[in-house]
């Protein structure tokens, strides 16, 4: 047995006796991790021992898809039968609510205005649930994703569900097919993007100072937050956070968002805790990368890299083959 786990065991086993006597407190279980060891005196599960405490979160454990990743732009392959994304707002602006969960900065989405998403690696439309912000403490860390092993100073992610298969997001995301997150990397500069002004001027970011305080916006243009490019790095993996259901496909923008240093400044300002109890950053709310394991990393961004195979995946290899022959 991992010495780490037969510690932790023998320091919190009343602990586990104790939620394990009490099953229908599911509300605590849910919400019973953490990234970082932060509060002395009390165990919070961080990362590595998400898939432990839990035998519904085990995927984080024991899963072979789980995300985030490193992306080593080396390995990435050519796809030329990826299409672009299609954003459809309906011409519409959206509103939402942003919360302080205590964990991220969120953003859920209104139901009114529907905004859906497909094209890409997607078979069907998808449609925007929550926008999340990771962070860091420090600039050049806070993305979950890295590249070629660089994190960035934080991460949007746009969280999608299949909404042609599945009638809600929990539905989804428990299935296959079932989520397609669109992951922006956010870089410090003099300007900000448009619609982070939105939630992260010091009017509107101060208002979700502590955790489960919510501030409604409305007018928003979800087109505004992406950057203008129209290529994308994708594969397959899972929610970064509990139960890591392994039901996402990933779309990574190739063009990073801006933020101020200011607005920076005030995310890193936010607490995980409630005015009552002491003050911690949310900052650093970011998984630590997963194991690729052979998982193909595609990409509509041409490099002459064409007719490489995905290792672990033969039907596509197959395909590839098929595709590149009706081509010549
Ligand atoms: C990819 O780039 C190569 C070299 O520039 C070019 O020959 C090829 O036609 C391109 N393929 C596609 C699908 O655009
Ligand atoms: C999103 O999809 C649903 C169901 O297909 C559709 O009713 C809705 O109009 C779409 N939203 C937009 C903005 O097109
Ligand atoms: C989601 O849909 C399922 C199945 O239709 C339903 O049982 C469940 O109550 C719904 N959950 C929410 C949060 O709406």
């Amino acid at each position: 047995m991992d010495i780490i786990w037969e510690l932790f065991i023998i320091l919190h086993a009343n602990f586990i006796i104790c939620i394990s006597a009490q099953p229908n407190v599911p509300k605590i279980h849910e919400g019973w991790w953490a990234y970082k060891e932060v509060v002395q005196g009390s165990f919070v599960p961080v990362p590595s021992f998400w898939g432990l405490v839990n035998s519904a979160w085990n995927l984080c454990s024991v899963g072979k898809r789980q995300s985030p990743v490193n992306i080593e732009t080396s390995h990435m392959i050519f796809d030329p039968f990826l299409t672009p994304i299609r954003l459809n707002t309906g011409g519409r602006k959206v509103g939402g609510t942003m919360y302080n969960t205590g964990r991220h900065v969120s953003l859920r989405m209104d139901k009114e205005h529907l905004v859906n998403i497909s094209g890409g690696p997607m078979t069907y439309s998808h449609r925007l649930e929550e926008i999340r912000l990771h962070f860091g403490s420090e600039d050049g860390q806070g993305s979950e994703h890295l590249l070629n092993g660089q994190a960035f100073s934080g991460e949007v992610q746009l969280i999608h569900y299949n909404h042609e298969l599945y009638t809600n997001y929990t539905e989804a995301a428990k299935s296959p097919n079932g989520l397609v997150i669109v992951s922006i990397f956010m870089k410090i500069a003099e300007t900000s993007n448009a619609f982070l002004n939105r939630m992260l001027n010091r009017d509107t970011i101060t208002r979700i100072t502590y955790k489960n305080d919510a501030y409604l916006l409305t007018g928003l243009n979800i087109e505004e937050i992406y950057p203008e490019t129209s290529s994308f790095i994708t594969y397959d993996g899972s929610m970064t956070i509990p139960p890591c259901f392994e039901t996402a496909t990933w779309i990574l923008m190739n063009k990073p968002v801006y933020i101020t240093r200011m607005q920076m400044h005030s995310l890193r300002l936010l607490s995980q805790n409630q005015p009552s109890q002491i003050f911690l950053s949310m900052s650093d709310n970011v998984r630590p990368v997963q194991p690729l394991n052979n998982r193909c990393i595609r990409t509509n961004i041409n490099f002459s890299m064409q007719g490489k195979d995905c290792p672990n995946n033969r039907a596509q290899k197959l395909q590839y083959r098929v595709n590149e022959w009706l081509l010549k």
